[in-house]
């Protein structure tokens, strides 16, 4: 039963604090099984995802301590399974990343096959052929994949990338750390958090060159050891922020963020007519007039996110005119649109493009999250809209948002997590 309820209207004002990246800190807590030393991050954000691996590297003997909400100490010194088959790691998109820091550690390895957001097929051929190339021989079966190299060793290679997989890039980099030799990425993934696992790694005595650029060199290590890490601020948390200073036409200071991480939201931003002033780690952003047009498509980074292609999508259809979004990724990204349709929204979506007509209101509605990133999309669609909006599926957004009406209640939204018929009356009655 548990849902937002919103009463739409408010512009919001005011500053908020981004936590650290959910799919940084998804790959980082894999990481920290690859050596016997404690490791200890923090700047975690406390989100169902993070804590689902926790409890699943927990669950495979990892000593983990959580000091405080965004503070985790783990030590793997007392690993006894390296099969991940427990109920938390069912429930997670990233048990690749397991399968990669294990394969690495014990040269064998086997998680259940990948699950997460509903946004369209998600192969992983693109890890396969990476495991392979050093040396692992990868079967799938009874839903569980596995990587073993026993026999010979994982012994390091070129590995050429068909598509650009943030995944794969991560997965493969994580095994190829402990491989004997040198290995070669190409065609690898640039996203921020491909640099932050290849970071800490090197704090743990790993040899990697050129994350962030599409060609990564890691030479082998025998052995990791300890490290203390801090995780790097959640883009998509920040663009949605930044969103919602747009959608509102209000005036926000998204702080503790790499400005440079979100160059492709803030150039489409500024074509909508929006201000943006960027710090040295925070950006205001700040709304108002009739939005512009605009023209979106996904790509891979520093291409516009496709995790922030739903939250762009509401402000466009506000926007005065046609603009076209264009979905290159997850071909099934577009489910959202009908229920922002239920709120007002004109859209129709030919093939992999949502063509977006500006209405002058949207308006309050029942809708489903449906995904992470679509249900935080019809959160601020609700807060824009007349009336009242109801999200229900809220799991989905607890899934990678930290404390969000919290935030979004700091910054003058109306809006309540209810976990009761009751409790929804009462706030109606409250908020009127
Ligand atoms: C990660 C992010 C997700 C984001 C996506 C793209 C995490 C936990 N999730 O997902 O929020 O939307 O990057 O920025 O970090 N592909 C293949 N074969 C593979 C792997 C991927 O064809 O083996 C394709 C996918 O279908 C997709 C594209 O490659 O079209 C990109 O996917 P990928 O970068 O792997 O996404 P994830 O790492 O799963």
């Amino acid at each position: 039963m548990d849902k937002y309820i919103i009463k739409g209207g408010a512009r919001l004002v005011g500053d908020v604090e981004i936590s650290g990246a959910k799919n940084a800190a998804l790959a980082l807590l894999a990481t920290t099984l690859m050596t016997d030393e404690k490791v200890v991050i923090d700047n975690l954000p406390d989100v169902k995802d993070i804590n689902i691996v926790i409890d699943s590297i927990a669950e495979i003997g990892a000593k983990v301590d959580r000091r405080d909400r965004n503070t985790v100490a783990v030590q793997a010194d007392d690993i006894y399974d390296v099969v991940v088959n427990n109920e938390y790691v069912k429930k997670i998109r990233t048990s690749y990343y397991l399968l990669g820091a294990l394969l690495g550690r014990y040269k064998y390895a086997e998680v259940t096959l990948p699950g997460g957001c509903n946004i369209g097929s998600r192969p992983i051929d693109q890890h396969i052929k990476g495991f392979k190339a050093l040396g692992a021989k990868v079967k799938i079966e009874h839903g569980m994949i596995s990587a073993d190299a026993r026999e010979h060793g994982l012994v390091g290679n070129n590995v050429y990338f068909d598509v650009v997989s943030v995944g794969a890039t991560i997965s493969v980099m994580l095994a190829a750390t402990l491989a004997e030799g040198k290995t070669r990425i190409e065609n690898a993934a640039k996203e921020p958090q491909v640099v932050d696992v290849a970071n800490m790694l090197n704090t743990m005595g790993a040899n990697i060159k050129g994350a962030g650029t599409d060609v990564i060199r890691i030479s082998g290590v025998k052995k990791l050891h300890k490290t203390e890490y801090s995780v790097i601020p959640d883009p998509i948390e920040a663009a949605t922020f930044m969103m919602a200073a747009v959608v509102t036409k209000g005036n926000i200071l998204v702080k503790n963020v790499i400005p440079k991480h979100l160059e492709a939201v803030t150039a489409k931003i500024l074509e909508t007519g929006s201000i943006v002033e960027e710090f040295d780690d925070a950006i205001r952003v700040i709304g108002g007039g009739k939005l512009e047009t605009t023209h979106i498509k996904t790509l891979p980074y520093p291409g516009f996110p496709t995790d922030m292609q739903p939250q762009f999508t509401v402000a466009l259809c506000l926007a005065g005119g046609t603009s076209t979004v264009t979905e290159s990724l997850f071909e099934s990204r577009f489910k959202y649109v009908d229920e922002l349709t239920k709120m007002g929204a004109d859209i129709r979506v030919e093939g992999n493009t949502a063509i977006i007509r500006g209405v002058d209101k949207l308006s309050g509605a029942e809708v489903n999250a449906l995904d992470l990133r679509a249900g935080a999309a019809l959160v601020l669609a609700g807060i824009v809209a007349d009336g009242f909006t109801t999200v229900e599926d809220v799991y989905f957004i607890q899934r990678g948002y930290e404390r969000f009406p919290e935030k979004l209640r700091k910054l003058g939204a109306t809006i309540e997590l209810v976990t009761s018929e009751k409790e929804e009356q009462k706030f109606r009655l409250r908020v009127g």
